[in-house]
């Protein structure tokens, strides 16, 4: 969501805030703003729209400071607009903030503060709040830090700030609440940002922080400081993003490019879990026999696309385990009761790890005594910290909104993950597995063949890009991906896309099917093959084109369909990691032939740290 971005050092921070805010721009926003300490005091600037607007406003001005904060907000309390834009000031504008997250209890507080303190406020937010309570306490204390610590203790919610005083020049503080937050170290130099890939190639070693903590940084100094204001260390993360990850390197959008990552991210993601024998290693993640008989159910829990790998993962885990699994969204886990007890393995799957829903839902288990595996790409992030055990996807850094590479590396480690389980319970061979992964470690060229020759996924985008719905069934494991692949369309397009089991249409949604509407049918599982062509053939019966997916080798499928895409030939259950593929570049032509901004989706954010 907002995008946080904080400097101290010899710099011109203007350069490296703003810099910085253009790498976050991936987590969507709608204002930008900058705040910077100068000899004469704390300057402010901010516009609704894009870092360009920002940019516009402050391209006349000579604007030279070592320290300042930048922000990228996306709203919740107050609409988009140039006052509620963030950084917000107080105690006579000499203390500034940027915020993440929600102040839960802002309108009493705001209450109180107009009541008490006859505060006139400017804007709607409940980051103003944060300041006003800060700036008193400053006034108090005449420390930054203690400031920070005294309204920990009024506000409530998931937040990260991020302040600098006029009087204190020099410094920035940071406290981190259940909103991420991370600290760079550099040469003469220091950084704060809400994620990673502000400061790659600025800071030499970024650290965590958890929650409840604040962090003073000067130019030459970090010193982090647990809730209890103890002095605290961290070591810094195993951070193996590098500057070109995160940028385009010559594709149109970030989205195409993560597409193209895939094979590249899949195959460091399986090496990384492969000891020099071949034989999966799943360190961070030590499953013994006793500990996996002492599991009767397994949860697995996410939101969006990393719900939609959970679903593949049920399938696999069930067959290759033999133990029980549910599957939720987590913002429904966390309001139903359900039953969690100590023999309860609760895996939490999230590209960002700063879900919200997936971080709550993951506390609810943990407290009925579940154990806690998560799946997460993002080093260092909440989901991770707060897990048993995690194992780390190396997708390396999605910019793009709409999430690619981390599904397929996601589905990676759920296949890795049911074999090394069905290995330690004996419910797979050794024999099996290693044949599984030998297919497993063949993807990654079969993918990247595939991409270089799927100009006919691009032609039927374009063809098909007036419609103003499209549907997607699939059988099975088809079924899953169908969901993902209606989830991408309509991020991106903005057109109604709707996904369901094709033995479910006939149940009601078949009464949508008529002349010139388009039905995607994923019919990759060889063992549900006619059953899928009596599907399509209910579909085609009723005047809908049917493009269908399917495997190389099964050419009857065209008898049922109006168009095939095949994908190279693998066994039913590595499928999913194919059949995605045209999918994700459907939906990516499908926009750019709608001319959508691909890059910033509306409504949407990449990383949504608000319930
Ligand atoms: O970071 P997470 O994997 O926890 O994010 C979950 C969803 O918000 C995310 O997958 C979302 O649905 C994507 N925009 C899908 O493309």
């Amino acid at each position: 969501m907002c995008g946080i971005v904080g400097y101290v050092g010899k710099r011109n921070a203007k350069d490296i805030i703003i810099d910085g805010l253009k790498r976050l721009e991936y987590r969507g926003y709608d204002s930008a703003g900058i705040a910077l300490l100068t000899d004469k005091g704390i300057l402010v600037r901010k516009r609704v729209g894009g870092i360009a607007n920002l940019e516009n406003l402050i391209s006349d001005e000579n604007l030279s400071a070592n320290v300042g904060i930048g922000h990228t907000r996306w709203a919740t309390h107050g609409a988009p607009s140039d006052v509620n834009s963030h950084p917000h000031t107080a105690f006579n504008d000499r203390i500034s903030i940027v915020h993440n997250g929600i102040i839960e209890n802002y309108a009493e507080l705001k209450h109180m503060l107009v009541k008490e303190h006859k505060i006139e406020f400017k804007s709607e937010t409940d980051t103003e709040v944060a300041a006003h309570l800060i700036g008193l306490h400053y006034e108090e204390t005449g420390s930054l830090e203690d400031a920070i610590f005294e309204t920990a203790k009024e506000i409530k919610g998931a937040y990260s700030i991020v302040a600098v005083a006029a009087d204190e020049p020099g410094k920035l503080v940071a406290i981190r609440n259940d909103a991420p937050i991370i600290v760079g170290k550099g040469n003469g130099e220091n950084f704060v940002a809400s994620d990673i890939p502000a400061l790659l190639g600025y800071a030499e070693e970024i650290y965590p922080m958890g929650n409840s903590e604040v962090v003073v940084l000067t130019e030459d100094s970090i010193t982090f400081y647990n809730s209890k204001r103890k002095v605290i260390t961290h070591n810094p993360l195993d951070v193996n993003w590098d500057i070109d990850a995160a940028e385009k390197e010559g594709f149109e959008h970030f989205l195409l490019k993560e597409i193209f990552d895939q094979p590249n991210a899949i195959r460091e993601t399986i090496k990384r879990r492969l000891d020099s024998k071949g034989n999966i290693n799943l360190e961070g993640a030590t499953f013994t026999k006793e500990i996996l008989d002492d599991i009767n159910k397994i949860y697995i829990v996410a939101c969006g696309t990393s719900y939609y790998a959970g679903l593949v993962g049920k399938a696999l885990i069930e067959k290759y385990v033999k133990i029980p699994v549910e599957t939720d969204v987590a913002s429904e886990f966390r309001y139903r009761d359900a039953i969690v007890d100590k023999h309860t393995l609760f895996i939490a799957i999230s590209q960002s790890g700063e879900t919200s829903d997936t971080l709550q839902a993951l506390r609810e288990a943990k407290a009925h005594g579940a154990r806690i595996l998560s799946i997460v790409n993002v080093v260092g992030s909440s989901v991770a910290r707060e897990s048993d055990d995690c194992l780390y996807t190396w997708a390396g850094p999605e910019i793009s909104v709409a999430s690619t590479k981390a599904y397929t590396t996601q589905l990676i480690m759920l296949y890795l993950l049911s074999l090394y389980m069905g290995i330690t319970k004996k419910t797979v061979t050794k024999k099996f597995a290693k044949e599984f992964v030998d297919e497993l470690l063949a993807i990654p060229d079969k993918m990247l063949d595939y991409l270089n020759n799927a100009k006919e996924v691009e032609k039927l985008a374009v063809k098909f890009s007036d419609k103003k719905q499209i549907f997607y069934i699939g059988r099975g494991l088809d079924a899953h991906v169908a969901f993902e692949g209606s989830l991408k369309l309509k991020e991106i397009s903005y057109i109604n896309s709707f996904a369901i089991q094709a033995g479910e249409l006939k149940h009601g949604t078949i009464a949508l099917m008529e002349e010139g509407v388009v039905t995607i049918a994923l019919s990759t599982q060889d063992a549900l093959i006619s059953k899928m062509a009596s599907n399509m053939q209910e579909v085609k019966a009723r005047g809908a084109y049917v493009l269908a997916i399917a495997k190389e080798g099964n050419d009857k499928v065209k008898d049922h369909s109006s168009y095939t895409l095949f994908i190279p030939r693998v066994r039913d259950e590595i499928a999913p990691l194919l059949s995605v593929v045209p999918l994700q570049l459907f939906a990516y032509y499908f926009a750019k032939a709608n001319d959508r901004p691909i890059h910033k989706p509306r409504n949407l954010a990449k990383s949504v740290t608000v319930e």
